[in-house]
């Protein structure tokens, strides 16, 4: 059987550790932020749509609520919603798929 990846690999699944935030840079440059939350891998841009903290850097994850610690803004990963203030505008996301242990992010 033939699978088709639409994706950039990232990196093994064991690069990204539940609980935990891992930085990723794609071809053109973009920075992401990717976070296992319960076994399930979401990436985000990586810098907060408030003041540009790094949330690979610098974000402190819990369940799916990444923190900013430059002012303690929140984002929901699995949607890139702004959940705290003064965070108002969304994080863009970006689709990731997991075949056969290897992480890949569409993009
Ligand atoms: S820079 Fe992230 S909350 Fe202000």
């Amino acid at each position: 059987m033939t699978t088709t990846i639409n994706g950039i690999l990232i990196g093994p699944v064991q690069d990204f550790p539940e609980g935990e935030i891992r930085p990723a840079t794609m071809p053109d440059g973009t920075n992401l932020a990717v976070y296992n939350v319960g076994g399930t891998i979401y990436a985000t841009a990586d810098l907060c749509t408030h003041g540009e903290a790094s949330l690979s850097e610098e974000g402190i994850l819990t369940g799916n609520i990444v923190e900013c610690p430059w002012h303690f803004g929140t984002f929901d990963v699995t949607s890139g919603a702004p959940t705290g203030m003064p965070c108002t505008v969304p994080l863009k996301t970006f689709p990731v798929k997991v075949i056969e242990d290897s992480v890949y992010v569409e993009f």
